[in-house]
């Protein structure tokens, strides 16, 4: 499974963390949306999109580019750090329009992060600490369940 993951990590760096520790769970390659614009993504089976969570969405790099990239020779899967949980809610729009241009959207997965966007940076933000060994943990697992999805999908076509 050659694995390319593409972050726009803007705020805090909190989903770039992330990004690295999916990384080396599936040996895949990390780039920023520029990075990837530039890259030839023809030998990729996989690839992973995430962001901070921006006003209820990912960044809108990354939404363009799942628009202008992503098709169907390829799975995706979406991730995200976000101030405050609804992880579901925070991917939906990712997820849905990948499901509609990748081959198959293989995941979803988000995690808090810690967020001094406003008024939160004068209290210290919100989540200090966060993304915390635990959610690079639940990053790795959540490669391998990739991974297992990965090959699922092979065999059933
Ligand atoms: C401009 C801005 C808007 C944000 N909007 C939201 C939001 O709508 N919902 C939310 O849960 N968090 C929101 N946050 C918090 C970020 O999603 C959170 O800090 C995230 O971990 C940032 O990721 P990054 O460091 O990778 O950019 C916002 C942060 C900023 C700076």
């Amino acid at each position: 499974m050659k694995t390319l993951i593409v972050v726009d990590s803007t705020h805090k760096g909190n989903t770039d963390k992330i990004a690295l520790a999916m990384a080396e769970a599936a040996s895949a390659e990390v780039v920023s949306p520029e990075e990837a614009e530039q890259a030839d993504l023809s030998g990729f089976d996989v690839i992973g999109l995430g962001s901070g969570i921006y006003f209820g969405k990912h960044s809108k790099k990354i939404m363009d580019f799942a628009e202008k990239h992503i098709d169907r020779r390829v799975a995706s899967f979406v991730f995200s750090t976000s101030g405050t949980a609804g992880f579901d809610k925070n991917n939906r729009a990712l997820a849905e329009l990948l499901r509609c241009k990748s081959r198959a959207v293989l995941g979803t997965f988000g995690c808090l992060g810690h967020d001094e966007f406003a008024i939160f940076k004068l209290v210290g933000g919100l989540n200090k600490g966060r993304p915390d060994g635990t959610d690079m943990e639940n990053a790795r697992r959540f490669m391998m369940s990739v991974a297992e999805r990965y090959e699922k999908l092979g065999s059933a076509e």
